[in-house]
């Protein structure tokens, strides 16, 4: 559940094809890429929003699970 502490949530993700990439931005004005975790297929990794880090990005075919529901990222061409 939310418990309205957006820098305590984990979100989950799953990989379904080898060489996903969790990517990590930073927080503040300056937004860049400071992290990327390569998964390959099955592995999880479990993270949080953080003080460094404000948004995620997956590139792959995974399985993402939060707080708000559980949503599907695509493989890229
Ligand atoms: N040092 C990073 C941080 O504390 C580690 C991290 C947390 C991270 N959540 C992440 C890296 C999500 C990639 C994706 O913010």
């Amino acid at each position: 559940m939310n418990n309205g502490n957006t820098q305590s949530d984990f979100i989950i993700i799953k990989a379904q094809q080898d060489g996903v990439n969790v990517i990590g931005l930073t927080r503040g004005s300056d937004t860049r890429f400071h992290h990327s975790e390569k998964l390959d297929e099955g592995e999880v990794m479990i993270a949080q929003f953080t003080e460094h880090t404000s948004a995620i990005k997956v590139r792959g075919n995974a399985k993402i699970m939060t707080s708000f529901g559980e949503i599907e990222s695509e493989k890229t061409k």
